[in-house]
């Protein structure tokens, strides 16, 4: 279902932020407000450019109200904006059961199918998204779609240990039917970027008929050997709120 866009009076008072950071801002702050509920001591933070406005708004919430609750990074980033934020972390090896975790996106089909995986933290996020028990996206305007696939162009993030990965595209090239999958390199083809793991990623652009069936193109993608974890997301997500340029929230559940 996707809830109607809900007009807010918007609180944020930020002049200086860009329309798609206030989208961003918008979308972590309401998330927050409707999720991280005062029993809460579990709380999984995702990583990305929306997450940063999720812990700009749980801090808000005051020293008092976070004092008894642990905080779990999915990755190097959260785990710096945790502890930079003054918050208590922890890691889900001591916390494998989570009250809620919020996290970003980079795309969301209208099931709450998501694509996960831009920043190379999807193993880790959905590590986090399976512990909790509300799992709760948020993004901006342009990763709310129909189908995935839509706008992501780089396709499906695929994390693997690194001696298999050639033989991984070999699988995904000529038996899986995505001839473009490439090793993500880091910027000025440096080498291949590398995840918190010590893993590489590949990224699979399918066409948008084989994005209809999330699932079934995940798993078959998941069965190769040396393959860590797919950055798709199925059924995993609770809701998903999306910030709008014009300042109202597009909230799906
Ligand atoms: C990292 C992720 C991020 O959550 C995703 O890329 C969205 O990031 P942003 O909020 O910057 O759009 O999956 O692996």
């Amino acid at each position: 279902r996707i809830g109607q866009p809900t007009k807010l009076i918007s609180p944020i008072t930020d002049l200086n932020l860009s329309v798609l950071e206030k989208s961003k801002q918008l979308a972590a702050w309401t998330a927050v407000d409707q999720h991280v509920k005062p029993e809460h001591r579990v709380i999984g933070i995702g990583s990305g450019s929306t997450v940063p406005y999720v812990v700009e708004r749980i801090v808000q919430l005051g020293a008092e109200a976070n004092a008894e609750r642990v905080f779990i990074p999915t990755g190097f980033q959260s785990k710096q904006l945790i502890v930079s934020s003054g918050l208590n972390l922890g890691d889900v090896d001591q916390f494998p059961t989570i009250d809620v975790t919020l996290d970003g996106a980079d795309e969301v089909d209208r099931e709450l199918n998501c694509i996960k995986g831009g920043g190379a933290c999807h193993l880790r996020e959905k590590v986090l998204a399976e512990a909790a028990n509300t799992f709760i996206l948020v993004a901006d305007y342009r990763k709310n779609v129909e189908f995935l696939g839509t706008n992501f162009a780089s396709g499906i993030p695929i994390e693997v240990v690194p001696f298999a990965y050639a033989k991984v595209l070999q699988n995904l090239h000529h038996h899986l039917g995505c001839p473009q999958a490439s090793l993500r390199m880091a910027i000025k083809k440096a080498g291949p970027v590398v995840s918190d793991n010590g893993n590489f990623i590949i990224d699979a652009p399918y066409d948008q008929e084989t994005m209809k069936t999330p699932y079934t193109i995940m798993a078959q993608i998941k069965m190769l050997t040396g393959v860590v974890e797919v950055g798709v997301f199925c059924h995993m997500a609770r809701a998903a709120y999306f910030g709008n340029a014009d300042g109202t929230v597009t909230i799906k559940w």
